[in-house]
């Protein structure tokens, strides 16, 4: 397929009719640049290709919150006629029946009172083809199925999605449904269930019957539109839980930036700062206290030491004077007792010689000066300082100096901590801001839950109301199913059901090999890091999709970088679409934003020119830089560049072509281009 031209009259910031055309001058230049400010209509574009081509049934379009007639009256023009209402315009070739065709799908909507009608027309080769416009949904199938429509036009801006495994699940079982045609399969089932139903139906005979069976199965159809819509409501409550969660990401950030923390531990810090300066207050009285006791003895340790030895030795001195004393007396009466025993005069000449000279040598003494004269309590004390009280002193006076340094030191600490604590009126906006994100989160969660809740309850209803059904039938139609042929019938799609549901679990087994081996190329092409990825797996069941790094361990995308993710999501699409075997075009909305360099060099390099044959790129004036150019200048095509006019109030259209080394009419004379 390859698209021709795209007409858009009114649509979006597109007044009156614009004609963008959209097919590659050469095969060997499958790239077409649409470049253009924000809000120059790029998006627009894109949205403007699905809705010609699905129209209701777009797939997953973004700005498709709400219904599909809210949706096209918001895409009127504003300064448009709404009763004369917008059209978009696809023409497009594509082989059909073995041959090349053109067609040309128009879709026009406008508004009638509060509605809004909508028509479509299909040609081909020029002449309005009823048939095909009536069964259009059918035949876009056959061309551009919507199961893969994803895969080939998409938004760069929201592909990064696609990198978080989980939500990638989802892309890889649509795309495994699209690309065998399995979603055919599932259709044939659902068919084959109403087939067999109605044939039951018919074969209830009784009147009461049928009223009780067709009230029960307007409760199924009603509890599958319940259903449904539970389910579009869960959808929608996520996206709101991940948008506040976005918020308060954003707040908390712009929070911490500001000194928020710690205005919001500010009372803990004055707290603190009080306890730190109580502390110190308390250690410094301990050691003034401690310096009014022992403590200044210290600086007298060696006085007292000498003092102490001068003291002991005068007191050995005056010690043996006083026994001197005694002993004189002692002497003079033994010499009695040995006169009376009459010893002889010599012995007792040399005794009393020698008491003399003993006496006479204790009271001379050895010479010390008496100095002190202390008392002995007072020696005492001091001898028991000198053997352990004042060591004792020291260390505790050691301890308490510590002490107070490290209270000073954490009271400065805590000080400086308050002083940085920012004033009120500083951060009031952002506590502000950040609580009510806290608030809006909480609420959204709750919401979520909520929604959850009724969503399983709405699938819980829809089951019973299924099981109501059936056992009804069955009950009805025990005997009831006479006709051979509704018997038969009924047999048979029971039958077929359950080849459909083996010929799906063989397929997707077998093509799930194919489409690892895909997925695993293109990474390997477009992720920097050339080994980071040594292996693709998908489960056939559940269309999980795990990585396996170069030492084996499975891949977490967060740790990716923003960029890596992005092209992670890229190549998982590129592997997908190159697993689909569809020649369909590629059309990428603004690609580039959130990568760096290196990486938009890898995009720009390995994916765009091979994507496809038709690559449309839509980008920003600035992704669009003179080394994207030189890069991807050979396989251009042409450029268009998108311009909001204020004159017009309008979006237009310029078309501009670089090649051959010149430049044609029309080109962009701001845009350097060199060629490579
Ligand atoms: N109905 C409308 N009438 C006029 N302008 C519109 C209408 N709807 C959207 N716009 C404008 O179109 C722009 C959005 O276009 P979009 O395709 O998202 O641009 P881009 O993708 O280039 O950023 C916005 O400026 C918006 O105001
Ligand atoms: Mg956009």
């Amino acid at each position: 397929m390859i698209f021709e031209e795209l007409v858009l009259s009114d649509v979006g910031p597109f007044a009156g009719e614009h004609r963008i055309l959209l097919a590659p001058r050469s095969t060997d230049q499958p790239v077409i640049l649409l470049g253009g400010l924000n809000g120059s209509g790029k998006t627009t574009v894109l949205e403007s290709l699905l809705l010609a081509l699905y129209g209701a049934l777009t797939p997953g379009s973004t700005r498709r919150a709400g219904s599909y007639e809210k949706y096209l009256r918001q895409l009127i023009n504003r300064y448009a006629d709404p009763g004369r209402g917008a059209a978009v315009e696809l023409a497009f070739r594509a082989i059909r029946d073995g041959a090349w065709h053109t067609f040309r799908i128009q879709r026009r909507w406008w508004a009638v009172n509060d509605r809004i009608r909508d028509t479509v027309e299909v040609s081909r080769d020029g002449a309005v083809d009823i048939v095909l416009t009536e069964a259009w949904p059918e035949h876009v199938e056959t061309l551009a199925p919507r199961g893969v429509a994803n895969l080939f036009f998409f938004d760069g801006e929201q592909i990064e999605a696609f990198a978080d495994l989980e939500m990638a699940k989802e892309l890889v079982r649509t795309a495994i449904g699209g690309l065998l045609g399995l979603d055919l399969v599932d259709r044939l089932q659902e068919d084959l269930v109403v087939v067999e139903r109605r044939k039951r139906m018919n074969a209830v005979a009784g009147e009461k019957e049928q009223q009780l069976l067709q009230a029960q199965v307007a409760t199924l159809e009603a509890s599958r539109r319940q259903e449904a819509d539970a389910l579009q409501a869960v959808d929608e409550a996520e996206r709101d839980l991940g948008h506040a969660q976005r918020i308060v990401d954003q707040t908390a950030q712009r929070l911490a930036a500001e000194g928020g923390d710690r205005y919001r531990a500010r009372e803990e810090l004055q707290d603190r700062r009080h306890e730190a300066l109580a502390r110190y207050r308390q250690s410094r009285a301990a050691l003034v206290e401690a310096l009014g006791g022992l403590g200044p003895l210290l600086l007298l340790e060696p006085l007292i030491e000498q003092t102490v030895a001068q003291a002991v030795a005068e007191r050995r001195q005056t010690d043996n004077q006083n026994l001197a004393e005694m002993l004189t007396e002692r002497d003079a009466r033994l010499l009695d007792v040995l006169r009376r025993q009459r010893v002889s005069e010599n012995v007792r000449q040399a005794i009393a010689d020698f008491f003399a000279e003993d006496v006479a040598h204790r009271k001379s003494g050895q010479g010390i000066p008496q100095v002190l004269g202390i008392q002995p309590q007072t020696l005492s004390f001091a001898e028991r300082l000198l053997a352990g009280e004042l060591d004792e002193e020291r260390e505790y006076l050691r301890r308490s100096v510590e002490e107070l340094a490290a209270a000073q030191s954490s009271a400065e600490d805590a000080e400086r901590a308050v002083e940085a604590i920012p004033a009120t009126d500083a951060v009031e906006e952002s506590v502000a801001a950040y609580e009510k994100a806290m608030s809006a989160l909480a609420e959204a969660h709750a919401r979520w839950e909520a929604a959850r809740r009724g969503s399983e309850e709405a699938a819980a209803r829809r089951l019973a109301a299924d099981r109501n059904v059936q056992h009804e039938l069955l009950q009805a139609n025990a005997t009831l199913l006479q006709s051979e042929e509704a018997r038969r019938i009924v047999e048979h799609a029971e039958r077929a059901r359950n080849t459909l549901a083996q010929l799906r679990a063989a397929a997707t087994q077998r093509h799930t090999k194919r489409i690892e081996a895909l997925i695993l190329d293109s990474l390997q092409t477009l992720l920097r890091k050339e080994k980071l990825i040594r292996e693709v797996r998908i489960d056939p069941e559940t269309s999980e999709l795990e990585l396996l790094t170069h030492d084996g361990h499975p891949l977490r995308p967060g740790t990716l970088s923003a960029g890596e993710r992005q092209l992670l999501a890229v190549s998982l699409l590129a592997g997908l679409a190159r697993a689909s075997g569809r020649l369909l075009p590629v059309v990428i909305d603004t690609p580039l934003g959130r990568l760096d360099r290196d990486h938009r060099h890898r995009l720009i390099e390995r994916y765009l020119p091979q994507a496809s044959h038709q690559v449309i790129v839509l980008s920003t004036d600035s992704e669009i830089t003179s080394d994207v150019l030189v890069h991807l200048g050979s396989s251009v095509s042409h450029m268009i560049k998108l311009q909001f006019d204020q004159e017009t109030r309008s979006t237009v259209v310029k078309q501009g072509y670089f090649s051959d080394g010149q430049e044609a009419e029309g080109s962009f004379p701001e845009i350097e281009v060199k060629q490579v």
